[in-house]
């Protein structure tokens, strides 16, 4: 049996948790969830209540730092730092959710599949959809099968951090990683730097 984890004790954070908490259960459309949240994600977005050490930049890699999950893990918040230059792979979620950047500035490249992907034979084409320059407060939205994959670069002098909230335990979810030159596609799980995956 696993147990919800709260690891930073703030009160804003708190009250975030009693907001999902109290909406999320009587929804069920993904829009409508990401809607009842937007307001106090934003709000979330701009209070100080990530302590240092889930803040620190970890050269060369995305550094995922979880801030909470809840006991059936379909429901994580945390904070990914990524030093300047720096990009993720192009990735994929399988969970909706809210993104939005708490410090820094980030590139983000969205994409869409063409066609399904061959998973078996690890293939699969993508294409462009849109390129944004996301700053701090900017919020984006995952609406799986829409707007699920995408990479983000930090194009600060500083690195960047951002808030994710998912509707799964996205550190320990396998998921998919893309290369869009060799039309390929592999299995990876992220995990989280402070937290294990049973
Ligand atoms: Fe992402």
């Amino acid at each position: 049996m696993t147990i919800a984890e709260l690891l930073v004790h703030d009160t804003e954070l708190d009250q975030f948790i009693e907001v999902m908490d109290h909406r999320l259960p009587s929804i069920d459309a993904v829009e409508e969830k990401i809607t009842a949240l937007h307001e106090s994600f934003y709000f979330l977005l701009s209070k100080d209540f990530i302590p240092r050490e889930y803040k620190k930049d970890i050269p060369g890699i995305f550094a995922q730092y979880l801030l909470y999950r809840n006991a059936e893990r379909n429901l994580s918040l945390m904070a990914m730092v990524v030093p300047p230059k720096i990009s993720t792979p192009i990735h994929n979620h399988l969970a909706w959710g809210l993104v939005g950047v708490y410090q820094g500035t980030q590139r983000e490249i969205v994409y869409e599949t063409i066609g399904e992907p061959d998973l078996e034979h690890n293939q699969a084409q993508l294409r462009t959809i849109s390129e944004n320059i996301l700053e701090i407060g900017d919020i984006t939205t995952l609406e799986p099968p829409h707007n699920d994959i995408h990479m983000i670069e930090t194009i600060s002098e500083e690195p960047s951090i951002s808030l994710h909230l998912l509707g799964n335990d996205i550190g320990c979810q396998a998921r998919h990683a893309f290369d869009q030159e060799s039309n390929s596609v592999r299995q990876f799980t992220s995990g989280y730097v402070n937290a294990e995956c049973n």
